[in-house]
């Protein structure tokens, strides 16, 4: 933590010093003032003004010596409660990260065993189902929906234990310089599905010469993913999507905004937490993995508004360093 009494040069600080200055330039005024008031100091009928005043100088640098000395030890305890208050903040900063990489690991030792043990006979299941609805007995229309149900709600197991895994394992960069557009282009294309079905718009803007970022595409482009499914579902039938990107302080800021009902502010942190979700069939590991894959490339996301209403999801990643390559 730094002051402004510690952003002071050190020969300011010394208040001892300056303290004895002040009883000395008192001691001499006031002798002075005595003199100029024609009172004479007298001792055996020969002056005494000298001796009075270095008397009360001494006295008075003494003092004054003392008072800055007091006042110099109450700002070291006061620096040293805030150095204190600041590593036990540290402290407990640290032993929330421990916690949590503790938490993460324990949970991707659960995510492999699952993986494991769920994903064949879900496999076994799936193909089982598949072949009823296509022999005689799935020419029944109910039969056929039950299998149609199976296979559904398998393959959406299937993509939780997928997500899953992507949060406990930390993701693995392949990071080259990518010129943005073709990023944002190929999240719109895979995107286009999704949002067609939901019936909702998406609208590009992205700013012209913007340098390069150095990132791994196929993770980034996932995340675009995952914000713009966030952004459809917020959205709603009718509603819009945009997909912006522009470069600010040497970074690139790519933008994902909706016309939904945005996310409260009480929510901005949480939403980011995994197994957060307000969604029915969601699992709220979509934005944990966006900040793991975001942070891993050493950039930020954050959520605000979106000016009018809606929610905006911004990433900051950093720009290639040879930015040759442009949007
Ligand atoms: N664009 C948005 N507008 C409003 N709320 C949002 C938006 N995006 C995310 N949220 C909130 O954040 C929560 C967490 O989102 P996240 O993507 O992590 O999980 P999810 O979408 O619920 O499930 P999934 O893991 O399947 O993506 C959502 O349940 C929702 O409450
Ligand atoms: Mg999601």
């Amino acid at each position: 933590m730094t002051t402004a009494l510690a952003r002071q040069p050190a020969w300011l600080r010394i208040n001892r010093w300056w303290g004895l200055l002040a009883g000395v330039v008192l001691a001499t005024s006031d002798t002075v003032t005595l003199r100029a008031l024609g009172i004479t100091l007298e001792v055996n009928g020969r002056d005494a003004t000298l001796l009075v005043g270095g008397f009360f100088g001494a006295s008075f640098a003494l003092l004054g010596f003392l008072v800055g000395y007091v006042v110099e030890g109450r700002r070291r305890d006061r620096q040293a409660s805030a150095l204190i208050r600041e590593q036990v903040e540290t402290i407990a900063a640290t032993r929330a990260r421990l916690a949590q990489s503790e938490k993460l690991a324990a949970l991707g030792q659960l995510a492999t065993a699952i993986a494991h043990e769920v994903r064949n006979p879900l496999a076994v299941i799936r193909s089982a189902a598949q072949g009823i609805a296509e022999t005689e007995a799935g020419a029944d229309a109910a039969t056929r929906r039950a299998c149609g149900f199976i296979t559904d709600e398998i393959d959406r197991l299937g993509s939780v234990v997928t997500s899953l895994l992507a949060f406990a394992r930390p993701p693995q960069l392949q990071p080259r310089p990518v010129p943005v557009r073709e990023l944002l282009d190929r999240a719109a294309v895979l995107a286009r599905d999704e949002l067609d079905a939901r019936a909702v718009r998406l609208a590009r803007e992205t700013a012209v010469d913007l340098p390069a970022l150095r990132a791994d595409p196929d993770l980034v482009c996932q995340v675009l993913l995952g914000l713009l499914s966030n952004g459809a579902e917020a959205a709603g039938a009718g509603g819009e999507v945009r997909l912006e990107a522009r470069a600010t302080d040497g970074r690139i800021e790519l933008a994902v905004t909706d016309s939904g009902p945005g996310v409260p502010p009480e929510l901005r942190d949480r939403v980011f937490e995994p197994f957060f979700t307000t969604r029915p069939r969601g699992t709220g590991l979509g934005l944990a993995v966006a900040r793991q894959i975001v942070e891993a490339h050493g950039g930020q996301i954050a959520v605000t508004d979106r000016p009018g209403g809606g929610a905006r999801f911004t990433i900051r990643l950093p720009a290639a360093a040879d930015a040759a390559v442009a949007a």
